[in-house]
């Protein structure tokens, strides 16, 4: 019997690939734009951590985590999110010790979370997210903000809803939770399973309770921004000020609070709905936080960050018909020897090509032209290289132009210089990664 994939994870093939990766490139840019430096954390951590720094009382840590014994019995996890295993990473290579703060992070990979899989919501996902880490300025959520909301429009998504809102300092959160706390009490016994623990856990992910009976009961809680101190009021119109300074489009959704207990102040979510239709939930989301480097053993200083789901994202631009027509593979020229014997040859051929930055197939199937014409055409190639024994003796090789059809025998040392000719020298791509005409490389 076939054996498939685990439930929940999916094959990325081809085409979709090729977006994943152009995706990927084009938020890589613009962190770099801002001055965020890559860090590629490992995919295991000790659970510890996410229990520390995710919470208890969130449901990543409660139900989604893909917690195991090892060998020697310790307990890992693979990462369900990024956040605390940045802070740990920073923690433990002293990062924060040049006191060049903030210190400005990204990062791109496979997350892992148990959770039941639908559209837009998967077991294995690819996340890509900044940190920035040792700043408490108002002005720096902006900035970060601003940095995503650049990145979503590079990727040509126009129409993004940013959500956000305060969950406040430490005192407006302790007031608020305790107003929670008085609003639930009578009436946490009608309530599901789950919003039992949550009301002695942390009341505030209480608002977060998808089942409609208790989304009903919520409707009338308090509000969070009725319990803001002055102080985490002020901070909060600092950053929407600005926002509406920097012509950021937002609206301040009270009831956004956010699965993570990590969370304090700003926090934002961005969401799309792609013209088809399709909500696949949120396409990224952030916050502010405290002391979460500080839970992982740092110093006591807060951070911010994002981050988005690159299905997600792969999905609306898809839908939106945004995918760049450079993530199709193109092919200038497929190489044809005839002869087993001259296939050695055409590899010549087709490397000193593929040297210069043109995308080259070579064919080894040791048969008839005509079968390696269709192959060539199956592909779009734009040139056909022909090599048989004749060629070899005369040190010739055929041209052929497949859009016109016309063919010509050339000298070897004229190879290149006609290959440019035909397919337009400034095309290529040189091994230097850029349309240099190759010269980089000389
Ligand atoms: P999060 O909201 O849990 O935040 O996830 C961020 C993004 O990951 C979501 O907005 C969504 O696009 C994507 N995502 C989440 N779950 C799934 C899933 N099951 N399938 C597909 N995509 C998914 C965090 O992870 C925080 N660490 C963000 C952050 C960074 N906060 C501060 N810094």
């Amino acid at each position: 019997m076939a054996i498939n994939n685990v439930k929940g994870t999916h094959d990325v093939i081809g085409v979709e690939a090729n977006l994943y990766s152009e995706i990927e490139n084009l938020l890589k840019q613009v962190a770099e734009l801002y001055m965020y430096s890559e860090v590629r954390p490992p995919v295991l951590e000790y659970s510890e951590l996410f229990v520390r720094g995710v919470g208890e009382s969130s449901d990543v840590v409660r139900k989604e985590m893909y917690t195991f014994l090892d060998k020697g019995e310790r307990s890992l996890t693979l990462r369900p999110e990024f956040t605390a295993g940045i802070m740990r990473l920073i923690v433990q290579n002293k990062l924060l010790a040049t006191n060049d703060w903030p210190l400005k992070l990204y990062y791109c990979g496979p997350v892992f979370r148990y959770e039941r899989p639908q559209l837009g919501r998967y077991r294995q996902f690819n996340q890509f997210g900044v940190e920035a880490v040792g700043h408490n300025s108002p002005i720096n959520d902006v900035e970060v903000i601003t940095m995503a909301y650049t990145m979503l429009v590079s990727l040509g998504l126009e129409n993004v809803k940013i959500k956000i809102n305060t969950l406040g300092d430490e005192e407006s959160r302790l007031n608020y939770r305790q107003a929670l706390k008085d609003y639930f009490k009578d009436k946490i016994d009608d309530m599901c399973e789950d919003c039992h623990s949550r009301y002695k856990l942390n009341p505030l992910r209480i608002l977060d309770c998808k089942v409609p009976h208790d989304q009903e009961i919520v409707t009338g809680a308090p509000k969070m921004s009725e319990y803001l101190s002055e102080a985490s009021k002020a901070r909060f119109q600092v950053v929407c000020n600005a926002l509406k300074e920097y012509d950021i489009p937002f609206e301040v959704d009270d009831n956004l609070v956010r699965g993570l207990d990590y969370y304090s102040e700003t926090v934002f979510e961005f969401h799309y709905i792609s013209q088809k239709g399709n909500d696949y939930g949120a396409i990224g989301a952030g916050g502010h936080y405290s002391h979460l480097v500080k839970e992982v053993g740092g110093p006591d200083v807060p951070g911010i960050g994002f981050s988005f789901g690159i299905e997600r994202l792969a999905s609306v631009i898809t839908d939106d018909g945004l995918v760049p027509d450079n993530v199709a593979q193109k092919c200038d020229i497929y190489v044809m020897p005839l002869g087993e014997q001259n296939q050695i040859h055409a590899l010549a051929l087709a490397n000193e090509a593929r040297l210069l930055g043109y995308n080259v197939e070579m064919n080894f199937d040791n048969t008839k032209l005509g079968n390696m014409f269709k192959k060539a055409e199956k592909k779009g190639a734009r040139v056909g290289v022909i090599i048989g024994d004749n060629e070899v003796a005369n040190g010739t090789i055929i041209l052929k132009n497949l859009l016109t059809k016309e063919q010509e025998e050339i000298c070897l040392n004229e190879y290149i210089e006609r290959l440019d000719q035909l397919l337009g020298e400034n095309e290529r791509e040189c091994c230097c990664g850029e349309e240099c005409g190759g010269q980089k490389k000389e």
